[in-house]
């Protein structure tokens, strides 16, 4: 096993939620755990219905080590809550499990995964899938929709519908029914209209509400 090979190394046969935190930390599938304080593999109970699945651990997942812990999770949280999800248990997860970013005037700067880390770090991902096995898949966002349907994916012309999992881009004993898109939480709360963005991801997740029963 070599850096800069992927992750599929690291990733134990037949996985299980707790044998993917055990292993996740020792990864060094691409290059993104060097500067990282923690790998954050997802959280949720495994028989869950639905996978969340956003982009990459922020800073406070980092430090914690726990998905959506920081401002991107809290505003998550509230559009749960706005479109009846509280309740419904939920996998939350990330297509990259280190935090990418850069460095300026003392801050961590969150940096886009690039394609390559998301290919990297894919195996990963397919364990969760495997462990979990959900029923339907919320894409939080550009960089977890192309992970799923491919390059040509827009969360504005996909977003808000039930749309087939991809069965043929992934090799999976129990894969996902459907998917539906949305915006990330993380764009919401950078917009100059948050309030009308935040009323569309509320609106896109009544969706999933509906199809989860
Ligand atoms: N943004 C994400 O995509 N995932 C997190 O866990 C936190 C912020
Ligand atoms: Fe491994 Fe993914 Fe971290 Fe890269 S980002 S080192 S593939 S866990």
């Amino acid at each position: 096993m070599h850096e800069g090979d992927g992750a599929q190394a690291w990733v134990p046969p037949h996985p299980t939620v707790p044998s993917l935190h055990a292993a996740v930390q020792d990864c060094r599938g691409c290059e993104l755990y060097r500067d990282a304080t923690h790998a954050v593999m997802g959280d949720g109970p495994s028989g869950a219905a639905l996978m969340l699945l956003g982009e990459q651990p922020g800073d406070r997942e980092d430090g914690e080590g726990r998905p959506f812990v920081g401002p991107a999770g809290r505003l998550l949280d509230e559009a749960l809550a706005a479109s009846g999800l509280a309740e419904v248990p939920a996998y939350r997860t990330n297509v990259v499990k280190h935090f990418r970013h850069e460095r300026g005037a003392g801050k961590r700067i969150h940096k886009t995964p690039s394609t390559w880390h998301v290919a990297a770090c894919e195996p990963w991902l397919l364990g969760e899938l495997e462990a979990v096995a959900p029923t339907g898949v919320v894409v939080l966002g550009a960089t977890a929709g192309k992970a799923i349907l491919g390059p040509s994916f827009r969360v504005g012309a996909q977003r808000g519908r039930r749309l087939e999992w991809p069965a043929d881009r992934f090799a999976l004993r129990r894969p996902p029914v459907w998917l539906v898109a949305t915006a990330h939480p993380s764009a919401v709360l950078r917009s100059r209209q948050r309030d009308e963005d935040l009323a569309a991801l509320v609106a896109d997740l009544s969706v999933v509400r509906e199809l989860i029963g």
